[in-house]
C-alpha cells in the first residue's frame, strides 16, 4: 500500500489476533469458495491447472498454501464463476443519521468490505472528517494532503488543491476502492456554503464513475450538513442506521423530516429508497426490545429484516482494521453483518445468487 501506514493494532497477549489490514487478508480454499460461489472442486481444478497458485507459508511443522486478493479476483473471473455480471447498474447507498454513534461507519465499512470480497466493484466514500470508515480499512495516517472529497467538491478546477474525483479514488484491493477522509474535510461545508454549485454536484461527479463500480457506499457525518445533503441527493438508497434505544428512535423523526423536506424541495430528483437498519440490539435490554418494537411499528416494510446485535467482537475487529468475518466468523456481528449485506444486495437486485 505504498505510503500508507497500517494500523498497529494490539498484538500483546497470546490470544490477541494480530492486525491484518483488509488489503493483506489471505483466504483458504473454503473462504475462496464461500465468497466467489465457485465450488471447492472447481477451485481445486484451478489450482491443478496453476491458474491460481497462492503463497506457501509455514504452519507449525507443516506447510500450507493461502490465497491472496489477486487469487480471489482470478477465481471471480474464471470460467467457473457465474457471479461476474458486467451489466450491473451502479447503485449508490448512503449510510446516514443525524444522530452520532449509531453505527454508520461500522455498518458502511463492513458492508463495503464484505460486498467487495464477494466480487462487487465497490467504492467506499468517507465523508466524515473523523475518518472512521478510512480507519476501519486500516488507513490511519490522517495528515493533511490526502486526497479527499474536499479536493474534488470543495475546490474549483484550476485551483492548486483541485483534483478530479477519479484522482481522489485509491485502489485498496482488486474490488474495493476508497475515497479517504482527513481533517481537511471539515472545510468542505464552509466551501460548499459559499459555492455556486447546486446540491446535485456530487451526484454528477459520482455518476462520472459509472461503469467502473457496481456499488458506491457513502459514510456520512452525523449532521444535516451541506456535504451530507450532496450525498443524500446522490443516493439510490438511504440506509438509516438506528440504535435500538429510546433517544435514537426519537431522533429518527428529525432525520425523516429532513428527507421529507428534500422531497418537497426537489420532487422527483430526490426519490431514493429508504431502509432503516436497527443496530446494537441487545435482547437482554427491555429498552432495546421496546425500541425495536417502535421501529417495526413506525417504519414497517422500510425496516431491514436483519437486526444487527450488539457484539463487542465488532469493536475488536475495528481496532485491528479487519472485517468482522476475518476476525471472528462465528461472532453474532459477523453473522448479522453478512446477512445484512445479502439483504441490501438482494433488495437492490444486485444479488448474484
Ligand atoms: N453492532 C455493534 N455492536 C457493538 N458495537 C458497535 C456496533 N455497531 C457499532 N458499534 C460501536 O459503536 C461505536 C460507534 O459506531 P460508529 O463509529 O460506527 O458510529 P457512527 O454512527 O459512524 O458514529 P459518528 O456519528 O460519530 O460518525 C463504535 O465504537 C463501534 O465499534
Ligand atoms: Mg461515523
Amino acid at each position: 500500500m505504498g505510503e500508507l501506514k497500517k494500523r498497529a493494532g494490539a498484538t500483546k497477549g497470546k490470544k490477541e489476533k494480530p492486525a491484518v489490514a483488509y488489503w493483506d487478508l489471505k483466504f483458504n480454499i473454503m473462504q475462496l469458495s464461500e465468497f466467489t460461489g465457485v465450488s471447492r472442486a472447481n477451485i481445486y481444478k484451478l489450482i491443478s491447472e496453476k491458474v491460481i497458485v497462492g503463497e506457501e507459508i509455514q504452519n507449525g511443522v507443516a506447510k500450507k498454501t493461502i490465497y491472496t486478493w489477486k487469487d480471489l479476483e482470478t477465481v471471480i473471473n474464471s470460467r467457473f464463476c457465474e457471479k461476474r455480471v458486467d451489466s450491473i447498474d451502479l447503485q449508490i447507498k448512503v449510510f446516514a443519521n443525524l444522530k452520532g454513534g449509531t453505527g454508520k461507519s461500522s455498518t458502511s465499512s463492513q458492508f463495503a468490505m464484505t460486498s467487495a470480497a464477494m466480487g462487487y466493484r465497490v467504492l467506499l466514500v468517507d465523508l466524515d472528517p473523523q475518518a472512521q470508515a478510512s480507519l476501519a480499512l486500516g488507513f490511519d495516517n490522517l495528515e493533511d494532503g490526502i486526497p479527499t472529497v474536499y479536493n474534488c467538491l470543495g475546490e474549483r478546477p484550476g485551483s492548486p488543491d483541485y483534483l478530479p474525483i477519479e484522482k481522489c479514488v485509491q485502489a485498496v484491493t482488486p474490488f474495493l476502492s476508497l475515497i479517504r477522509a482527513s481533517f481537511d474535510l471539515s472545510q468542505l461545508d464552509f466551501k460548499l456554503q459559499t459555492s455556486r454549485f447546486g446540491v446535485t454536484k456530487f451526484a454528477e461527479m459520482l455518476d462520472s464513475l459509472r461503469g467502473r463500480f457496481d456499488l458506491i457506499v457513502i459514510d456520512t457525518n452525523p449532521s444535516g450538513s451541506i456535504s451530507n445533503i450532496h450525498a443524500l441527493m446522490a443516493a439510490d438508497e438511504v440506509c438509516v442506521i438506528a440504535e435500538t434505544d429510546y433517544m435514537s428512535v426519537a431522533g429518527l423523526r428529525q432525520f425523516f423530516k429532513l428527507l421529507n423536506e428534500l422531497k418537497d424541495d426537489f420532487g422527483d430528483s430526490f426519490s431514493p429508497a429508504v431502509r432503516v437498519i436497527a443496530n446494537k440490539f441487545d435482547v437482554r435490554e427491555a429498552i432495546a426490545q421496546e425500541a425495536l418494537g417502535s421501529l417495526r411499528k413506525n417504519y414497517g416494510e422500510q425496516l431491514a429484516k436483519i437486526v444487527v446485535r450488539k457484539n463487542v467482537d465488532l469493536k475488536e475487529a475495528q481496532k485491528r482494521a479487519m472485517p468482522i468475518w476475518a476476525y471472528n466468523k462465528r461472532s453474532t456481528a459477523s453473522k448479522d453483518l453478512f446477512a445484512l449485506t445479502h439483504e441490501l444486495l438482494d433488495e437492490s437486485g444486485l444479488s448474484h445468487d
